[in-house]
């Protein structure tokens, strides 16, 4: 019979309150035949406090057992910046090599963009996720001193663009429209903006299918406004998919429903799972937060384990939801996911 072994790590601020919403309609919409394992994991701003560990060796590798993860978010404002995120959030994307960070940013019927009449957006960010300027290589000369220099280097491998671009080609050629736009800066960061362009049209030879377009990320964020129906896929390096994915989510009903899959397309380490969106401490524990990013999560987590129609009862029960949602009351964050989990079951 079947099974998932799923880890959770609800982690900080709202995390918690929207992971139970996510595990609550996974429960509902999992076949009878399925078993689901679940296993929580004390990470984030609390077990630091109490114990000074971020992420011990023993947990990591524990979490190496699981089919995926679901994380909630990750960052306390009691924490120093940069502790967690890179000690934890990010030392899991890397040591997983979720090379993918994929972010799709769909406008449901019915939801409330800054773009009106605009009903046809519908484009997937493949976001770099192990390397750019994220992977803490650059340092700080003459500290406290006025001549203090500081500099961060993105690093780029022909290895990591090529796997990544080439991930970025399968999704497009899947899709209807099959069009895959890079997004760089070529004119100015001509190293790595080059090397980019030259894989992308390289392994473009492979996929004559595809449409291809290039566009900087200046360019590219005009047209998120102007003319998001443009984009269908979209590659791009770590940073630029950082920033592009939280405007995609502003134009497309707001940070509430954007989604993400930090996913290790070949299966050697476990996808992890999580909302877009921060650990929002102002509005943590007051049951203010939308689960809906984190059941849209929920969504891509069992469509990367190959249960794809229950992905699509997520994705439909959303749709339904945010129908509804126009216009009336505002709910919980229980609420929002009992009323999906009622959903997903029927
Ligand atoms: C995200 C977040 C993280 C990132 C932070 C918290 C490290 O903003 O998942 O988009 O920059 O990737
Ligand atoms: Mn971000």
């Amino acid at each position: 019979s079947r099974s998932i072994n799923l880890a959770v790590i609800p982690g900080d601020g709202i995390g918690q309150e929207v992971v139970s919403q996510g595990l609550k309609v996974l429960r509902a919409v999992l076949p009878q035949d399925v078993k689901l394992e679940t296993r929580e994991y004390d990470l984030g701003a609390r077990r630091w406090h109490r114990t000074g560990e971020i992420l011990p060796d023993a947990e990591l590798e524990s979490l190496k057992g699981h089919d995926a993860i679901l994380l909630g978010a990750i960052g306390d404002p009691s924490v120093p910046p940069g502790v967690l995120e890179r000690g934890l959030l990010l030392k899991l994307r890397f040591a997983f090599d979720h090379y993918v960070n994929l972010r799709p940013s769909k406008l449901f019927p019915q939801t409330a963009t800054p773009l009106a009449g605009r009903p046809d957006i519908d484009f997937v960010v493949v976001r770099e996720g192990t390397e750019g300027p994220y992977t803490g290589n650059g340092g700080s000369l003459r500290t406290g001193t006025p001549a203090e220099v500081a500099t961060e280097v993105s690093v780029n491998t022909a290895y990591g663009v090529e796997r990544v671009v080439r991930d970025a080609y399968e999704r497009a050629k899947a899709r209807p429209r099959k069009k895959l736009t890079l997004v760089h800066k070529n004119n100015v960061l001509v190293h790595a903006g080059h090397m980019w362009k030259k894989i992308f049209d390289k392994v473009g030879e492979e996929y004559p299918e595809v449409t291809t377009d290039y566009l900087h990320v200046d360019a590219a964020t005009i047209f998120f406004v102007t003319q998001p129906e443009r984009f269908d896929v979209i590659v791009t390096d770590n940073l630029f998919g950082d920033i592009l994915t939280d405007l995609a989510a502003a134009v497309t009903g707001g940070i509430g429903l954007a989604a993400s899959g930090n996913i290790n397309p070949t299966g050697a380490f476990p996808s992890m799972f999580e909302p877009v969106h921060g650990s929002a401490p102002d509005i943590a524990g007051q049951g203010k937060a939308d689960p809906t990013a984190t059941v849209l999560s929920v969504a891509l987590l069992l469509r990367h384990l190959g249960y794809e129609t229950e992905a699509a009862r997520v994705e439909e029960a959303v749709a339904a939801d945010l129908t509804e949602r126009a216009g009336a009351a505002a709910r919980t964050t229980d609420e929002i996911g009992d009323a999906l989990a009622v959903r997903v079951a029927n």
